[in-house]
């Protein structure tokens, strides 16, 4: 019987995953159903139960985007390490006994730097824009590529100097680099390789108040968001640097949730070709 996959969001009518599983189960040849569920704010668990109780082939797991990556992590009864210092579930996978909650929303960031864009973090001063949930879940896998420095910079220079605390004495964790936490300001006079956008300002049309200096030649500038120009590009931009959107990192975190999944790694060029608008 068909495996059946699913993933749970509020809202969830305009979400790409189903078609993105859809092309790595055809590309890799699993046999596996997946589906977009709108769970009600307060009733994600209840959604999950039932999805997993639903007749037809077993519900073997699931994505989870907003609202509910942070309900996910308290739901999971085992937590992966980048689940734990994410402190966010975006994969679950439904085992006899156990709920595994994971995060690959890092591990789709660094894999669409240095494979689709050839932009290794590894020895270059990243500078991350944002403290809260989106930067967090890609903190630890961008630290562990060994970048030259990891400053994290926020609106509320207080947040990204806790997370930047926090970072810093991962237990158990051999990391290189200690991040710095500091709020925009302090950014002027410094400059950065790979500038990666982890707040939501470009949701709404908002600017960030960054000097121009932060953009080193030959910068590469990162915005998760995807399927808009957002003011942080058109800085970016403005200043000489090379721009991509988020769509890479929506296509890598899936592949590495289906890995996670199938133990198959699907190939994505051919999945970020066909949801790419033709410009
Ligand atoms: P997400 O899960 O998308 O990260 P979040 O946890 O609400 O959402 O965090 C939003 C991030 O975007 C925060 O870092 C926020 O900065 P503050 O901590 O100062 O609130 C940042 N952000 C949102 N709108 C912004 C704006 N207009 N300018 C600068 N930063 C903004």
């Amino acid at each position: 019987m068909t495996d059946r996959y699913a993933v749970f969001g509020n809202p969830i009518g305009h979400s790409k995953s189903p078609r993105i599983h859809a092309l790595f189960a055809a590309q890799t040849g699993q046999d596996i159903s997946y589906q977009a569920i709108l769970a009600d704010r307060e009733g994600f668990a209840a959604a999950v139960s039932a999805f997993i109780a639903a007749p037809g082939g077993a519900a073997r797991g699931a994505n989870v985007t907003v609202p509910f990556k942070e309900e996910a992590f308290r739901l999971a009864t085992r937590r992966t390490p980048r689940a734990e210092a994410a402190g966010a579930v975006n994969t679950l996978s439904f085992e006899a006994d156990s709920i595994v909650g994971d995060n690959t929303d890092g591990a789709g960031l660094v894999r669409d730097l240095k494979h689709n864009l050839g932009c290794d973090p590894a020895g270059r001063r990243v500078l991350l824009l944002g403290a809260g949930g989106a930067a967090r879940g890609v903190i630890l896998p961008l630290l562990l590529e060994n970048p030259a420095e990891l400053v994290i910079a926020n609106r509320t220079e207080e947040t990204a100097a806790r997370l930047a605390l926090e970072f810093g004495r991962l237990p158990g964790c051999a990391v290189m680099v200690k991040p710095d936490g500091t709020g925009f300001p302090n950014l002027a006079g410094r400059a950065f390789d790979l500038i990666i956008n982890a707040t939501s300002a470009g949701l709404s049309d908002a600017s960030l108040p960054l000097p121009a200096s932060v953009f080193a030649p030959r910068c590469v500038a990162y915005e998760m968001v995807y399927g808009r120009n957002t003011p942080f590009m058109l800085q970016a931009l403005a200043s000489g640097a090379r721009v991509a959107d988020g769509l890479g990192m929506l296509v890598e975190q899936a592949a590495e949730a289906f890995f996670v999944w199938r133990a198959v790694r699907p190939r994505t060029a051919s999945v970020l070709a066909a949801l790419r608008p033709a410009s």
